[in-house]
């Protein structure tokens, strides 16, 4: 890691609340690792490695054009754009929120607004670009006011989420809030409780890792070190280290 590089990521480790040392003798900033904090409460998953799907273009091409011409709920008529979703579509990360905001609507990409620029931080703390991995939503359309999503929408969108998901064959997701969390694990258990365990998704048995909202965290930073705990699970899962 350059100095500069070192530097970047100790100003995201602060951003998400972290203590940052730094040893006399050693040039880069380390944080300090909440490691042997971080209870793994749910199932150990024996992972057999998934295979890495094909590139298919042609797929990804025709699933944006669906999705930019979907009429399947109302929220289509009050949308200034879709939000697809944007990123490394071969990525190990699937990052899943919620649903588009204001800023989001405008601009056509997902989390692209304040919460945005603490998701940046968050995974620039892991040393991830946001270009390197997947970021998509629940829903792909703008719901009116951020309202939560209704279940209809939810079920009228999840087949476009499900295809995402099945082109990129991610090796993690991070599912970040609570809609997210509840949608896809298809639970009303609360978030507090969903987080600091390794849960799977879909018949691909995908491990998936709960965190918080960065919207929340922007609001309540004193859940930053939780949420710091939940990158750095999501990490040693992908490691195949939990
Ligand atoms: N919040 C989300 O959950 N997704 C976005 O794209 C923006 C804000």
């Amino acid at each position: 890691m350059s100095v500069l590089e070192g530097e970047r990521r100790r100003q995201y480790l602060e951003a998400l609340g972290v203590e940052v040392w730094v040893r006399r003798d050693l040039p880069e900033p380390q944080a300090v690792p909440p490691l042997a904090a971080v209870p793994v409460v749910g199932p150990q998953v024996a992972m057999p490695p998934v295979p890495r799907p094909a590139p298919r273009p042609e797929a990804w091409d025709a699933l944006a054009a669906e999705v930019a011409a979907c009429e399947r709920c109302p929220l289509h008529e009050g949308r200034l754009n879709t939000v697809f979703g944007v990123g490394n579509r071969e990525a190990d990360w699937l990052v899943i929120g919620e649903a588009p905001g204001a800023e989001e609507d405008k601009r056509g990409e997902p989390f692209v607004g304040r919460a945005g620029q603490l998701l940046n931080s968050m995974l620039g703390a892991l040393g991830l670009k946001r270009e390197t991995v997947y970021i998509a939503n629940i829903l792909k359309c703008r719901p009116p006011g951020n309202r939560d999503p209704r279940p209809e929408e939810v079920v009228a969108c999840s087949s476009y989420l499900a295809r995402q998901i099945e082109l990129i064959g991610p090796k993690i997701v991070l599912a970040v809030g609570r809609i997210a969390a509840q949608n896809l694990l298809e639970v009303t258990t609360p978030i507090g409780k969903l987080r600091g365990q390794v849960h799977t998704l879909g018949p691909q048995r995908i491990p998936l890792v709960v965190t918080y909202h960065p919207a929340y965290l922007l609001r309540t930073p004193s859940e930053k070190r939780k949420a710091w705990q939940d990158l750095l699970l999501a990490r040693r899962v992908l490691e195949g280290r939990s």
